[in-house]
C-alpha cells in the first residue's frame, strides 16, 4: 500500500457527541446529563476524555445541547470549589479537580435538535475543518492496556483512511449496532484484526445482518465524511445515521475496521453500566480488595 501524505497527519481533534437525551436512564437523567453518571467516582464522559488525552490527541469538541451545562462546568476550572478545598487543607482533592480542567483544549458547539449521531457530527464541521478527526461515544467505556483510540491511530498511520473500532457481538444483539461486512487484511502486526470494510448497515435484524462484527463508539474519520453526512437522508429511528454516511463514503474511499484489544462496557445500557461499575471498582487499588471481599460474602 503506497503511503500518501495523510498517513503522516497526526489527529488533533476528537469530537464527543453529548447531546443525547439519555432516556434509558430516566429518572436519573431528568435533570442531569447521562454523560455525568459516574462509574465508581468518575463521570462517563471523563473516561472518554482521558482516553483521548492518553492517545495523544490535544483537543476535544463537545457537541452539546440543552441541559448539558454540567459537562462544561466539569471540564472548567471551579474557583470556588478549589478555594474551599485549599482552605480545608485538602490539597490532593484540589489538585484532582484542577487536573480535570487541564486535560485538553475544549470547544463546544450545540446541536439544536436531537437528529441523530450523524447530524451531531455534521454540527462540528466548521470547527473541525478539513482534517481527519476522531469521534468518541462516551457510552462505550473501553478498559485497555493501550487505549482503544491509540490502537486505532496506529492503523490510521498505516493506511491513512477512516478506521472504526469493531467487536464481535452475540448474533441476537446485532440490532443494537452498526454491523459491518469486511475481509481481514494481511497485517502482521495485528494478526487478522484489521478488516477492509465492504459494507455496513445500521441496526439490522439478526436475519439481515452481514456478520456479527459490530461498530463500537470509536471512529477516526477523514473530512470527506462531512459531504456524505450532508447528503445522508434520515434513516433508522428517523435520525441521520453516521453508519449510513460511512456507507456512502465507502464508494469514494476505503474504510478499515479494527478489532481492538481490551474490555468494552456498554454503559449506555443499565446492565452494561452495572458490569462496568463492578469490574472497574474491583480494579481500583483503593477499593478493590474490600469490594471483592464484600461481593464474595453475598449469598448469590
Ligand atoms: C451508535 C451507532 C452504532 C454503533 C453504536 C456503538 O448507536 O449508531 O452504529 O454501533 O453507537 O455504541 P447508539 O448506541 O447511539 O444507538
Amino acid at each position: 500500500m503506497p503511503r500518501d501524505i495523510s498517513t503522516e497527519t497526526p489527529i488533533r481533534i476528537a469530537v464527543l457527541p453529548v447531546a443525547g437525551l439519555g432516556t434509558r436512564f430516566l429518572p436519573a437523567t431528568k435533570a442531569q446529563p447521562k454523560e455525568m453518571l459516574p462509574i465508581v467516582d468518575k463521570p462517563l464522559v471523563q473516561y472518554a476524555v482521558e482516553e483521548v488525552a492518553a492517545s495523544g490527541i490535544p483537543m476535544v469538541i463537545f457537541v452539546t445541547g440543552r441541559g448539558k451545562e454540567a459537562i462544561e462546568n466539569h471540564f472548567d476550572v471551579s474557583f470556588e470549589l478549589e478555594h474551599q478545598l485549599a482552605g480545608r487543607g485538602k490539597e490532593d482533592l484540589r489538585g484532582l479537580v484542577r487536573s480535570i480542567a487541564g486535560l485538553l483544549k475544549v470547544s463546544y458547539v450545540r446541536q439544536q435538535q436531537a437528529r441523530g449521531l450523524g447530524d451531531a457530527i455534521l454540527t462540528a464541521r466548521e470547527l473541525v475543518g478539513r482534517e481527519p478527526f476522531a469521534v468518541v461515544l462516551s457510552d462505550d467505556v473501553v478498559d485497555a492496556d493501550t487505549p482503544c483510540l491509540r490502537q486505532m491511530l496506529a492503523v490510521f498511520a498505516r493506511y491513512g483512511r477512516s478506521v472504526v473500532a469493531i467487536q464481535r457481538v452475540d448474533r441476537r444483539r446485532v440490532s443494537n449496532y452498526g454491523i459491518i461486512r469486511g475481509v481481514p487484511v494481511p497485517d502482521r502486526h495485528r494478526n487478522g484484526r484489521v478488516f477492509r470494510i465492504q459494507d455496513m448497515v445500521e441496526k439490522p435484524r439478526p436475519a439481515q445482518a452481514p456478520s456479527n462484527l459490530a461498530i463500537i463508539g470509536r471512529y477516526i474519520l477523514t473530512p470527506a465524511i462531512f459531504d456524505e453526512l450532508a447528503a445522508t437522508a434520515t434513516g433508522t429511528g428517523g435520525e441521520v445515521q453516521l453508519t449510513d454516511a460511512m456507507r456512502r463514503l465507502l464508494d469514494r474511499e476505503p474504510i478499515y475496521g479494527l478489532e481492538f484489544e481490551g474490555q468494552r462496557y456498554d454503559a449506555g445500557d443499565k446492565l452494561g453500566f452495572l458490569k462496568a461499575t463492578v469490574e472497574l471498582a474491583l480494579k481500583r487499588p483503593d477499593l478493590g480488595a474490600e469490594f471483592r471481599k464484600y461481593l464474595k460474602s453475598l449469598d448469590l
